[in-house]
C-alpha cells in the first residue's frame, strides 16, 4: 500500500493526517548532512544509478525515496571546467527518468530534457565537455509531466564547477567545512512517516508546498562552523516555495555568486530571495561565534494573493513561525571553537567573475507565463501555458542560432514564476519595471518573474529538433501542467 503511494507519481493521492509539529521538533537540530562526494573527471564512465531507497528524515523511520545512488537526492558532483565529465545514468527503475544538467551550457543532445528519457534498465552515458564558469549548479529528473514528484521524491542533486584556471581569489573553499553546499526543500510526511506529493486543487495552481524544511535532507539541520567566513551555495531545490532567506539576529552577509558564477565584487545584503531552481552563492560571518538561525520569510505567491492561498492551501503547508514577521526556520549554525577558520578577510573583488558580453540583441522574442484558472477550487480547465501554448514534446515553438543576443522579454500574469531556460546563462536587462546592472546581478538561468523582465540570452551550443531545449517555470507543477516549451539553436 505504502508502495502503490508513494509511486502515484503525477496521480491523485488522498493526503493523510499529516503529522503534528512536535515529531518533527525533536528532529531538527541534528547535524547538518554533507553529500558524498563524486569527482566526474576520472576519464572513466562514473555509474549515476537512479533506484528505490530509504532515508531517516525521522529518527526510527525509514522513508521510501528515491534517489541517484541510493538514499535520498544525488551525490554532488564535482566537475573542472576544461574536462569531458562522463556520468553513466543508470534507470533502476520501473519507469522512465532522465538526468537534466541544470545550468549546464551543453548541447541539447546530452543536456537531459524530457525528449532524452532513459527507459527503465537502460543505462545513458552522455559525455558532458565543461566549458563554462565555476559555480554552484544541480542535475534532476525532467520527465514530461513527472518532474514534480519525481524531483519530490529525490531525484536531484547538486553539482560544482571548479575552474583552475580562475580560482575563486581568497573565498572559502573547504568542502564540508567553509564551504557548505545547501539543498533547500519543503517536505511533508503523512501519519506513518511517507512522504506526501499532491499535483491537484491548489497545489497544482499554485504549486506544492510544504510545512517541513529540510536542507540536504535532514529536517532543519545544524551546521559546526569554523569562528570564521564560511560560504554558503544556496540552492532552492523545493517544487514551488520561493525563499526570502535571513538570518535571525538580522546579521549581514555577502553575496559572492548567482545561478552561474561568481559576481564582481561581493554584495552586502540582508535577505535574499530565492525561486525554485535558483542558486546564490553567500559568504557568512561567524567569527562572533554566536549560534544563529538561517530564517526564511513565508512563500504567499498565489494567483489570488496571500490570503486566499491561505484559505485554498490551509495553514498546514506553512512552517512553523518562529517571530512576528512570520519567519520561519531553515536550518541553524553553531560555531566549533576546535575548527580551524581559514579565510578571515572577505576578497574586495572576485577577478573570476564571467565577462558580460558585447553587442546589441539582433530580435526580441516574448513569454507570456499564464495560469489560467479552473475557477475558485481549482478543478476542470486548469492549465498552464507560455504565450497561449501548453507543452508539446511535438511542438518546436522558437529557433534560435547560435552566437545571436537576444532580448527575451518575460511577463507574468497574476503570480510570480521562476522562468528557466536550458543551455545558457542568460544576463538580466530589467525585472519588475526597473533596470538591472547585469554586471551586478550576475549569469543566471532562472529569473524570478513577479510581473516582468528582460533578460539577454545567447548560446553557444546547438540543440536540433530531436533534442531541443526547453524554458519553463521552475515551480515543478507548473512545468509538468504545460508551463513549458521547446526551442532549437542552429
Ligand atoms: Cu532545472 Cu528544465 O530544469
Ligand atoms: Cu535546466
Ligand atoms: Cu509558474
Amino acid at each position: 500500500m505504502h508502495r502503490r503511494r508513494f509511486l502515484a507519481t503525477g496521480g491523485a493521492m488522498i493526503a493523510a493526517p499529516a503529522l503534528i509539529g512536535r515529531a518533527f521538533a525533536a528532529e531538527a537540530g541534528r547535524p547538518l548532512p554533507m553529500p558524498e562526494v563524486l569527482d566526474l573527471d576520472a576519464g572513466a564512465p562514473q555509474e549515476l544509478a537512479a533506484i528505490r531507497g530509504s532515508h531517516e528524515f525521522l529518527s526510527g523511520t525509514d522513508t521510501p525515496v528515491l534517489g541517484f545512488g541510493g538514499g535520498y537526492m544525488g551525490p554532488l558532483l564535482r566537475v573542472k571546467r576544461g574536462q569531458t565529465a562522463r556520468p553513466a545514468v543508470r534507470n533502476g527503475l520501473g519507469f522512465p527518468v532522465s538526468s537534466h544538467w541544470h545550468g549546464l551550457h551543453v548541447p541539447g543532445s546530452v543536456d537531459g530534457g524530457p525528449q532524452l528519457f532513459i527507459p527503465p534498465g537502460e543505462t545513458w552515458k552522455p559525455e558532458l565537455e565543461i566549458d563554462q564558469p565555476a559555480g554552484t549548479y544541480w542535475y534532476h529528473s525532467h520527465i514530461h509531466m513527472q518532474t514534480g514528484p519525481q524531483v519530490y521524491y529525490g531525484l536531484a542533486g547538486m553539482m560544482i564547477i571548479e575552474d583552475p584556471d580562475a580560482p575563486d581569489g581568497g573565498l572559502p573553499s573547504t568542502l564540508g567545512e567553509d564551504d557548505l553546499p545547501l539543498a533547500v526543500q519543503d517536505r511533508a510526511f503523512d501519519a506513518g512517516g511517507a512522504l506526501s506529493y499532491s499535483s491537484n486543487g491548489p497545489a497544482g495552481m499554485m504549486g506544492f508546498r510544504a510545512a517541513e524544511i529540510v536542507v540536504n535532507g535532514a529536517i532543519r539541520p545544524r551546521a559546526n562552523v569554523p569562528a570564521g567566513l564560511v560560504r554558503l551555495r544556496l540552492l532552492n531545490a523545493s517544487n514551488a516555495r520561493i525563499y526570502d532567506f535571513a538570518f535571525e539576529d538580522r546579521r549581514a552577509f555577502h553575496q559572492v555568486a548567482s545561478d552561474a558564477g561568481l559576481l564582481r565584487a561581493p554584495a552586502q545584503r540582508e535577505n535574499l530571495r530565492l525561486g525554485p531552481g535558483e542558486r546564490a552563492e553567500i559568504v557568512v560571518d561567524f567569527s562572533d561565534a554566536k549560534p544563529v538561525r538561517l530564517l526564511s520569510a513565508p512563500d504567499e505567491n498565489s494567483p489570488m494573493g496571500g490570503m486566499m492561498s491561505f484559505f485554498m492551501g490551509g495553514s498546514g503547508n506553512q512552517p512553523e513561525a518562529v517571530n512576528r514577521r512570520d519567519e520561519f526556520e531553515v536550518m541553524s549554525f553553531a560555531v566549533d571553537q576546535g575548527k580551524t577558520a581559514k579565510v578571515l578577510k572577505l576578497p574586495q573583488t572576485l577577478a573570476g567573475a564571467p565577462k558580460l558580453w558585447a553587442g546589441e540583441p539582433v530580435r526580441t522574442r516574448r513569454f507570456d507565463l499564464n495560469v489560467h484558472g479552473g475557477g475558485m477550487m481549482g478543478g476542470g480547465g486548469m492549465s498552464m501555458t507560455i504565450s497561449g501554448q501548453s507543452m508539446d514534446l511535438n511542438v518546436i515553438n522558437h529557433e534560435v542560432r547560435t552566437g545571436d543576443i537576444e532580448l527575451w522579454e518575460v511577463t507574468s500574469a497574476s503570480m510570480a514564476h521562476p522562468f528557466h531556460v536550458h543551455g545558457t546563462s542568460f544576463q538580466i536587462v530589467s525585472l519588475d519595471g526597473r533596470k538591472v546592472d547585469p554586471a551586478a546581478a550576475g549569469f543566471k538561468d532562472v529569473i524570478l518573474v513577479e510581473t516582468s523582465a528582460q533578460v539577454l540570452v545567447r548560446f553557444d551550443q546547438k540543440a536540433d529538433k530531436r533534442t531541443p531545449y526547453m524554458y519553463h517555470c521552475h515551480i515543478l507543477e507548473h512545468e509538468d501542467a504545460g508551463m513549458m516549451g521547446q526551442f532549437t539553436v542552429s
